[in-house]
């Protein structure tokens, strides 16, 4: 295909790539706390966690197979993604209210750099800024559900 002359598909790529990881290390990050949690909303807290994980699995795959629409290669494998772009939580067992902080950072830290995405896409690509765009209100409403957990 074809994309008109004013469309730079590597560029777009370079964009949506680090949404890649974020969704990729956001889709992990959670399955831990998702095992780890313990307390007295463990169900309610290890069901809804699964629920964004779902979320984020969904939002990687679509990112990526749009990398790959424009023409470009996508990074997926564990070893390309390089550091962390989500944080992480402890390497332990994590009490129910504290899963729920995590959540709610792991959350901000991937709207932010969708966010960062959506303007960078904003003047070239209105496909791929709709996509993040999409992706965006997901994350945003579980961001809002796990903050309203929090207060
Ligand atoms: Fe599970």
């Amino acid at each position: 295909m074809n994309f008109p002359d004013d469309l730079k598909p590597q560029r777009q790529a370079d964009i949506l790539q680090p949404c890649v990881r974020a969704a990729i290390d956001l889709a992990l990050n959670l399955k831990q706390l998702h095992w780890n949690v313990q307390g007295p909303a463990f169900q309610p807290v290890h069901e809804f966690l699964d629920e964004i994980i779902e979320h984020a699995r969904a939002a990687s795959d679509d990112l990526a197979e749009r990398i790959v629409t424009l023409g470009v290669p996508a990074l997926g494998q564990r070893v390309s993604l390089g550091d962390a772009t989500v944080p992480t939580a402890e390497d332990t067992f994590v009490k129910d209210t504290n899963t729920l902080h995590y959540t709610h950072t792991m959350l901000e830290s991937t709207i932010l750099t969708l966010r960062k995405a959506q303007q960078d896409l904003a003047d070239i690509d209105a496909v791929s800024e709709d996509l993040v765009i999409s992706i965006l209100a997901t994350f945003e409403k579980d961001h809002w559900m796990i903050r309203s957990h929090l207060k």
